[in-house]
């Protein structure tokens, strides 16, 4: 087959943990939602070795610093899948994500990457293989990852998650209007999960009470998803918070974000994702009040903020 004039370009979209991040690793549920936010692959042809273009690094692939050997290994593997030879491309990534925000970026990236390598070879993709072949790179950058960020970025709608039983989607009953704040500062995925583990070596019976919570938490959460009950679900994101507070993966900056969400009215906020740095979210009553917190978290402490609402497909930057 001659590829020589041919470009494949895939997307895919960033992820928002409504709630239960790390205690999805001990196998409780959790829930997430995607985030309109999204990342574009694009291959084509090229003489010699892999050429790999991105915000933070353009080179070859064979060079890529070590915090994207996530993702070359990603590429290696889905070449190997697909019997073709490590050469003889480019692979460019434009995306609108900021990296190690709890965002989901690096599935995203490796999500968008393996769609478009399988469609430049003209090869259909499998729900199943997509996941098995991102989950060498979120391995790889997250340690042991539960397999949720995956699942999030991959599925268009929100969905309930658990390791052991997969993913079931689940239907909001009303538009939600949801604020996210950028501290600007990087969480660390693997660290947060290590520090987690530390600490429930430490305080087996702490760590495990609080896992237990978050379980409860999640189950409520999803019944007021299903139910609309935005007043209610407000009240408990920031409840999933405290947890995450007290399995200490908040931080100052973080915690300030959630207050000054609260005290412009919000009806609950959390961080989401690894913490230690990253994003937090706020629910809003409505678009209006959603661009007035947005507004307020960036004159204060936010590096970035967006808001959305997820029945559309559109995404606010303030
Ligand atoms: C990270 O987005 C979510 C965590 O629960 C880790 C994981 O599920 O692998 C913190």
């Amino acid at each position: 087959m001659n590829n020589s004039s041919k470009i494949a370009i895939s997307d895919a979209h960033s992820k928002i943990i409504l709630a239960g991040e790390h205690a999805v690793v001990y196998g409780k549920p959790a829930i997430a939602i995607p985030f309109p936010l999204k990342v574009a692959s694009i291959v084509e042809k090229s003489i010699g070795p892999i050429i790999f273009e991105s915000a933070i690094y353009t080179g070859f692939l064979y060079n890529m610093p070590i915090k994207l050997k996530g993702i070359s290994n990603c590429i290696k593997e889905t070449l190997k899948y697909l019997n073709k030879p490590e050469k003889n491309l480019k692979i460019k990534i434009i995306s609108s994500i900021p990296i190690g925000r709890g965002l989901g970026s690096s599935a995203a990236i490796s999500i968008s990457i393996v769609r478009s390598l399988f469609s430049f070879f003209e090869r259909q993709i499998t729900q199943n293989e997509l996941f098995y072949l991102v989950q060498i790179a979120e391995n790889y950058a997250h340690g042991n990852s539960s397999g949720l960020d995956i699942m999030a970025t991959i599925s268009e709608n929100p969905i309930w998650f658990e390791k052991e039983r997969g993913i079931l989607s689940i239907k909001s009953k009303c538009p939600l209007y949801i604020v996210v704040a950028d501290t600007g500062s990087t969480s660390d995925t693997r660290v947060a999960v290590e520090n987690v583990r530390k600490r429930y070596n430490l305080k087996p019976k702490k760590v495990q009470k609080s896992l237990d919570t978050i379980e409860e938490i999640t189950n409520e959460i999803k019944k007021a998803v299903l139910n609309g009950n935005i007043n209610l679900l407000g009240k408990l994101l920031t409840n999933n918070h405290n947890e995450l507070i007290n399995i200490g993966v908040s931080d100052e900056r973080l915690n300030n974000l959630v207050k000054l969400a609260l005290d412009s009215n919000a009806l609950g906020a959390k961080l989401i994702g690894g913490g230690l740095g990253g994003c937090m979210i706020a629910l809003a009553r409505d678009r209006g009040q959603a661009k007035e917190i947005s507004n307020k978290l960036v004159k204060s402490d936010a590096e970035k903020s967006w808001y959305f609402s997820t029945n559309e497909d559109v995404v606010m930057e303030v």
